[in-house]
């Protein structure tokens, strides 16, 4: 998506729709001070003829958050063209956060889309508190993420869709520091195109995108960004001895892939192994054997969310140059009944040689994590190594679609995902792994059995998880719940969320400014 960023605020306005932010602050008496515009607009609307002002005396609108009035300046006036003005609410300006921020952008490119136009202007808000190159950053990243639809599967779509994202311009009102505005806006769109990616993998229907065709899309964008890619299967899996992953797989005739993207940004010299990113990539969870209810099962499609943002953080680490070596690793495989399926009851010899014993096949995500951690510890030794996974309803049933469900070996390691999960708005909830949870997966006859009962169901996985993680300082996300949501907000549509992909990029920043 093409965003540029310009000075002089509305002066320097030319679109179909310009976006202006409208604060209401509560005055000393708390009421409600509003809706007060930004400097230099008044002086906009006296050239267009004072349709702002004329709007504003309805008293429909306060400029309370995410508040909308849309209106039409008469066409002969005015030296500018300005089809349409949308002043958006954003609420107490001293409270403005980055997500306030990035909220904002993406409800003014989702209205720039929802009425086919073409040229979008957004000025910028005035947030004290904020840094001018963070509100760039975060105006950039709403605008791209708001714009998304997933709509190829439309029949008259190129038609319908065209002129489909708008050209978006940011106006901010000073000059100086430019350039920095505009590297921050420029970061912020290969993110959040990253995330967009994440977005169209996770939103692919499990016909579309077998293990195989995650492999596929995975070598593509490691062509585009200068990844490397390599892809695990076949025979190859057996003599690597992925035993958990083929068996999760064998239930079905798309067969099991083990793919690997690397981007080697580290700066000679510098020491320890990788940052490991490993990601669930069931491409379709029927639940197996132990078949799911019919009911939201077709949701299940997206059961490769943790996948999906591992590719898409790949390729952001990729597009952005970032001086580190990361590594990310998914397995993808499809978990369906049929014949050669594999059982409850079956015992398998995991790649690390610990014993599985299935009591359920629809607790698939953690057997083939159990083979994608041994293999990233083994193969990579990572000096941190992160999974992300759709992995239990408990996660969703927990945290609901406000927060990533946390937990790992490493007190350190936790803090730091927590800490750029705040600053990118994709909240981690950190929760503790006790023996307990251990315990609770210990099986008569295996050293493991991959189903326990209900309570603590996404502490439980998590301790499955960690007895394939060694000594490693580890993490595990549990995004069941984030990564799909049935909640529009002006960023998010009904659908996969992408999340993971920012927290990810902030992460390994600031691991990289760490070792700096
Ligand atoms: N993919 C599901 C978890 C899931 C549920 C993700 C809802 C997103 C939304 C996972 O494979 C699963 O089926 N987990 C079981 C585990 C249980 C059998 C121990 C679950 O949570 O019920
Ligand atoms: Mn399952
Ligand atoms: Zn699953």
């Amino acid at each position: 998506m093409k965003i540029s960023v310009k000075s002089g605020g509305v002066s320097a306005a030319s679109a179909d729709l310009l976006v202006i932010p409208v604060s209401s602050e509560p005055t000393k008496t708390g009421r409600e001070a509003g809706p007060r515009l930004p400097q230099g607009v008044a002086g906009l609307d006296r050239g267009l003829g004072g349709v702002i002002a004329q709007g504003l005396a309805s008293g429909d609108f306060q400029g309370r958050p995410d508040q909308r009035m849309l209106l039409y300046p008469a066409s002969k006036t005015g030296q500018k063209s300005i089809g349409r003005i949308l002043l958006l609410g954003i609420g107490d300006r001293n409270a403005l956060t980055l997500d306030s921020v990035r909220r904002f952008a993406g409800a003014a490119t989702g209205e720039a889309r929802e009425r086919k136009l073409r040229r979008l202007a957004i000025l910028a808000p005035r947030a004290r508190g904020l840094r001018a190159e963070a509100c760039a950053g975060a105006l950039a990243e709403g605008a791209v993420l708001g714009a998304y639809r997933y709509d190829r599967f439309k029949s008259q779509s190129s038609a319908a869709r065209s002129p489909g994202v708008p050209t978006t311009t940011l106006l901010f009102d000073r000059s100086e520091g430019l350039s920095d505005l505009r590297k921050s806006a420029k970061e912020a769109v290969i993110c959040a195109e990253s995330q967009n990616i994440a977005r169209d993998l996770s939103n692919a229907p499990g016909n579309e995108l077998p293990p195989a065709g995650l492999a596929r899309e995975a070598r593509r964008v490691a062509r585009e960004t200068g990844l490397h890619c390599r892809v695990i299967r076949g025979a190859e899996l057996e003599r690597g001895k992925f035993s958990a992953l083929l068996a999760v797989g064998s239930g079905s005739v798309n067969p099991p892939q083990l793919i690997v993207l690397e981007h080697r940004g580290a700066r000679k010299g510098s020491s320890g192994g990788p940052l490991c990113l490993v990601g669930k990539g069931i491409t379709f969870d029927s639940g197996g054997i132990s078949i799911k209810p019919s009911a939201g099962m077709g949701d299940m499609k997206h059961d490769m969310s943790g996948a999906a943002a591992v590719v898409g953080a790949l390729r952001a680490a990729a597009a952005l140059n970032l001086p580190a070596h990361v590594v990310g690793i998914i397995a993808a495989a499809e978990n369906m009944p049929s014949g050669t399926a594999y059982r409850p009851g079956d015992v398998i010899r995991s790649r690390s040689g610990k014993t599985i014993e299935v009591t359920n096949t629809d607790a698939e995500g953690r057997v083939v994590l159990a083979d994608a951690l041994d293999y990233a510890v083994k193969q990579y030794k990572p000096k941190a190594m992160i999974d992300l996974a759709t992995l239990t309803g408990a996660a969703m049933i927990a945290f609901g679609p406000w927060a990533t469900g946390a937990m790992g070996n490493d007190d350190a390691l936790l803090e730091e995902i927590r800490q750029a999960g705040e600053e990118t708005s994709e909240r981690m909830c950190v929760i503790p792994l006790l023996p307990e949870h251990l315990k609770e997966m210990s099986s008569p006859i295996a050293d493991l059995k991959n189903s326990g009962a209900r309570e603590g169901g996404v502490s439980t996985a998590g301790a499955f998880l960690q007895e394939f993680v060694g000594g490693t300082p580890w993490a595990h996300l549990d995004i069941a719940g984030t990564g799909w949501t049935n909640r529009r907000t002006p960023y998010h549509r009904q659908g996969a969320t992408g999340v993971g992909v920012r927290m990810l990029v902030a992460w390994v920043r600031a691991r990289v400014q760490q070792n700096a």
